[in-house]
């Protein structure tokens, strides 16, 4: 069997193939409209596999910010699985990053992809977990204000670095907190302190693609055409000097002013778990480290 691996800029055909898995374990019909819309985007690509000119398998990659890639999408069709096509397109996607960190989000429970990409070298990092807040909290009391008066090593040191491998959620993708990316941040005014909380926050925009809200930031949403920009989310990656549960109440608070606030953690957070909300807990963050940056 013959079978070509290669760039496609035919979105539509990857949606056939996603058709074609309605209703088929771990096929995300979400990624039809929105590899459709990203298809827009110059670092997006899609990569398709094709046998006798019939496409059985697709992924897609997109350079991000500060020095990170991500790769999603991966469908093989189910008649041609376990003949290391889905590898050759994950080949396929990560040789087509210029990227040092590249991520990609998998369930769990996913095991036939957890396994394909953990032996092509990518590691857990964290399962992610998202909590909403479109209403202020009940008010705490402390006399705290926001300020910017934090600094690299201290970030590195909080409850949640090590925990998340310095990895935040930033415009629905990952980003890898160095302490260029940090510093850069830190200019932007984006690194923000309340008491013990230290957040990496993001203005994001919010998609309701399918049946999942999106928060995708000024990077992505810039260079997309007829999108509709009314729903501000700011996004806040928080960390702990110590666990205060009213400092993070405070903070959020402080942020609900300026948009809805989706607090972006791992599971397990001790501080964002006490919240009064339910979080959702979602898919294992994996992360592969390109040598030679
Ligand atoms: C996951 C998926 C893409 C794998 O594609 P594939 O073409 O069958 O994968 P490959 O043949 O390249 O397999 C590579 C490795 O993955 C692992 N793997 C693949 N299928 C597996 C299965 N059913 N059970 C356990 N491990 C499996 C194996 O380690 C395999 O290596 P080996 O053949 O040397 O044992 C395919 O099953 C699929 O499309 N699933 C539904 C969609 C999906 O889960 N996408 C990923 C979302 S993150």
């Amino acid at each position: 069997m013959d079978i070509t691996v290669k760039e496609s800029r035919e979105p539509e055909k990857i949606a056939r193939l996603f058709d074609q898995h309605r209703g088929i374990p771990f096929t995300y019909l979400t990624n039809i409209p929105l590899v459709k819309m990203l298809s827009q985007l110059e670092s997006f690509k899609i990569f398709v596999a094709e046998v006798d000119g019939e496409i059985v398998g697709c992924i897609h990659s997109l350079n991000y910010i500060y020095d990170c890639g991500y790769i999603g999408g991966l469908l093989v069709h189910k008649d041609f699985r376990k003949k290391g096509i889905g590898s050759r397109l994950l080949d396929a996607a990560l040789n087509s990053l210029d990227a040092r960190f590249v991520y990609l989000f998998v369930e769990e429970k996913n095991t036939a992809a957890v396994r394909l990409v953990e032996k092509r070298g990518f590691k857990r990092i964290y399962k992610r977990c998202r909590y909403i807040i479109s209403t202020p909290l009940d008010r705490v009391s402390g006399s705290l204000r926001i300020t910017s008066d934090t600094d690299w090593t201290t970030l590195k040191g909080c409850i949640g670095f090590k925990e998340r491998n310095g990895v935040v959620n930033f415009g629905h993708y990952p980003v890898k907190m160095t302490e260029k990316a940090f510093e850069e941040l830190k200019a932007c005014n984006k690194i923000l302190r309340w008491g013990s909380v230290i957040a990496v926050i993001e203005s994001s925009y919010g998609f309701t693609i399918g049946d999942h809200l999106y928060a995708f930031n000024d990077y992505i949403v810039r260079n997309l055409q007829g999108i509709d920009t009314s729903r501000s989310i700011v996004e806040v990656n928080p960390f702990y000097t110590e666990p205060n549960l009213s400092d993070l109440v405070n903070m959020v608070n402080h942020l609900a002013s300026l948009g809805e606030v989706h607090v972006k953690t791992y599971d397990g957070d001790p501080v964002a778990s006490r919240l009064p909300l339910a979080g959702r807990i979602g898919a294992l963050t994996m992360e592969y480290e390109k040598q030679g940056f």
